[in-house]
């Protein structure tokens, strides 16, 4: 008998390693450890690369999202727009050109290419019965010649960047999640937009990269800073501001907000679990605050 039970020791000791460990390491972390040992991910890139399809539909989205913003706010399509960190897009552009914006300035690291993808991108945009996309981002289509007089690209972050003129309208699609400075960016922001103007911000709340779905959305809210840090020392990472946090930032830089709509909630049920493991921050959120996870949020400056 005791022979026999000898010989399960390391099966016990296997199982109570693993357990401990579990306890120790979530799923997130060890992936998240995993990942960082791969070949970093890129943040930005000129290119449209992997895969068409879902780039399409990203900025068709996009557009769709922009359009909507602006005739169900009954924003007037006429002065200078500026779009905050387009990434690879440029069919919002066309679509602000399109509806009768003069110019455009984009505030991005780098200008997106114009290769046969985003030629592609565009025409699809501008083929769909919903959207009024036109080509205006052309000068000459046939050489596929950008309108520099109408398209400036304004290099580096907004928190650094100095538009040569005040603009009537700003937008940004997936950005305010990952600045890092809210009240710098809102200052820019202020700055920037002519009083009465107005300026249409989509951003998500949820978990970025190996922390999204099958993860949870607001699981990497419950990690330490010092954790955070280690998985995330990039500072294009999800900044984890919490929805007041923006809230108070559009008051306090001089923005009414005209309209604000959640796009994806978390379930409540998931709320109230996650709720005492959520970082020491967020605990005085409502519940009703923390499930909003995409919003858009249209606001003007007094
Ligand atoms: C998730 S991508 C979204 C890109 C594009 N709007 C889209 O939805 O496909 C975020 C982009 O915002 C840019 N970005 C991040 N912080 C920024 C800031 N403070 N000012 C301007 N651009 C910023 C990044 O360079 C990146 O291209």
């Amino acid at each position: 008998m005791f022979l026999h039970a000898r010989k399960l020791v390391p099966y016990v000791i296997k199982a109570r390693v693993k357990s401990f460990e579990r306890l120790l390491v979530p799923q997130a972390v060890k992936a998240s450890i995993k990942s960082l040992l791969k070949k970093p991910e890129t943040v930005f890139t000129e290119s449209l690369i992997v895969n068409d399809e879902v780039v399409l539909d990203r900025h068709l989205r996009i557009c769709r999202t922009l359009q909507k913003a602006i005739d169900g706010g009954g924003i007037p399509k006429t002065g200078i727009a500026c779009e905050i960190g387009n990434g690879d897009c440029l069919s919002s552009t066309d679509l602000l050109l399109s509806a009768g914006f003069s110019k455009v300035y984009l505030v991005e690291f780098a200008f997106p290419k114009v290769d046969c993808h985003q030629m592609r991108i565009l025409q699809a945009a501008a083929g769909a019965p919903d959207l009024e996309n036109s080509l205006a981002i052309f000068k000459n289509i046939a050489s596929q010649e950008v309108d520099a007089g109408r398209v400036v690209h304004i290099p580096g972050i907004m928190e650094t960047a100095r538009l040569p003129e005040p603009v009537d309208f700003l937008f940004s699609f997936d950005v305010l999640e990952h600045v890092g400075n809210l009240d710098l960016f809102f200052e820019r922001c202020a700055e920037s937009l002519r009083p009465g103007g107005y300026m249409v911000h989509k951003f998500d709340l949820s978990g970025h990269g190996i922390l999204e779905d099958p993860i949870p959305p607001l699981d990497f809210q419950t990690y330490p800073d010092w954790i955070y840090d280690i998985l995330f020392p990039n500072p294009g990472r999800a900044a984890r501001n919490p929805f007041p946090e923006f809230l108070r930032m559009f008051a306090k830089h001089g923005f009414d907000i005209v309209s604000s709509e959640t796009l994806r909630a978390a379930p409540r049920d998931y709320v109230r679990t996650i709720r005492p493991r959520l970082r020491a921050d967020l605990q005085g959120i409502s519940d009703e605050m923390l499930t909003i996870l995409d919003v858009i949020v249209v606001a003007r400056k007094r």
